[in-house]
């Protein structure tokens, strides 16, 4: 644990899109709450002992899969769009907290900043597909001002320039599994217009299709002339 704060917080990969953040503070982010059902996500991960806050990217199963469950058991202030937000208060969750793109909102001592992104967000439920807002990024501004920021699902876009100027990233949690999100390719391009210090690669190697690797992406960095630090984990591993 000392050697993982080194950075100033400890910041684990649970497969796919899911991060368990803990910060300097003692706070536990959990960011895309995916579990029970990730097949990349490590057993011995699947259980919490407390959850602070929940970020949700969008409202698709592989991102908000096991949101009602862990948010009516740990009581967290979850951080999603304001469909989400709807939708997980008929599911009979109280503690979520909605907002839009552009904005910032203080929870347990920790910023988070809605940014944009380019995907989709529809629920499934019941067989039925329900409007679920915006897709969305988060950057999560810590206790010491480290900013972490998840792209959530989504293609490169220029807003990434934008996101790069205004909240300059020192980790850049980047989706390259190709097919449903971009690609390596498209991730170093992302990772040119953001500036990030260290990039950890995600949302790649869950299912057959998302092909993208950390190695073509290593590649597409140094033909970008990226000069980012790229951090690969494996699910369970942690950022240290
Ligand atoms: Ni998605
Ligand atoms: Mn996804």
């Amino acid at each position: 644990m000392t050697m993982a704060l080194n950075r100033g917080f400890a910041l684990t990969w649970l497969g796919h899109n899911t991060f368990k953040l803990v910060t300097r503070g003692g706070r536990t982010v959990v960011i895309d709450p995916w579990i029970e059902g990730n097949p990349a996500c490590p057993k011995e991960l699947k259980t919490f002992e407390k959850i602070d806050v929940m970020t949700i990217s969008h409202g698709h199963g592989d991102h908000m899969g096991d949101a009602v469950t862990l948010g009516k058991k740990f009581k967290p202030v979850v951080i999603c769009n304001f469909e989400i937000h709807a939708f997980l208060q008929r599911k009979g969750l109280t503690t979520s907290s909605p907002m839009n793109k552009g904005g910032t909102q203080e929870a347990v001592g920790l910023k988070f900043t809605m940014v944009h992104a380019t995907h989709s967000s529809g629920i499934e439920d019941g067989g039925q597909t329900i409007y679920g807002g915006e897709p969305c990024g988060f950057v999560i501004t810590l206790e010491d001002g480290t900013r972490i920021y998840h792209a959530g699902d989504t293609a490169v876009h220029s807003d990434m320039a934008l996101i790069g100027e205004l909240y300059p990233p020192d980790v850049a949690l980047l989706p390259i599994g190709d097919h449903y999100t971009m690609s390596p390719r498209e991730a170093a391009v992302a990772a040119r217009l953001l500036r990030p210090k260290v990039i950890v690669p995600a949302h790649y190697g869950t299912f057959p299709v998302l092909t993208g690797t950390p190695d073509m992406l290593r590649e597409e960095l140094k033909k970008q002339k990226v000069t980012a630090e790229l951090v690969v984990l494996r699910p369970g591993e942690t950022l240290s």
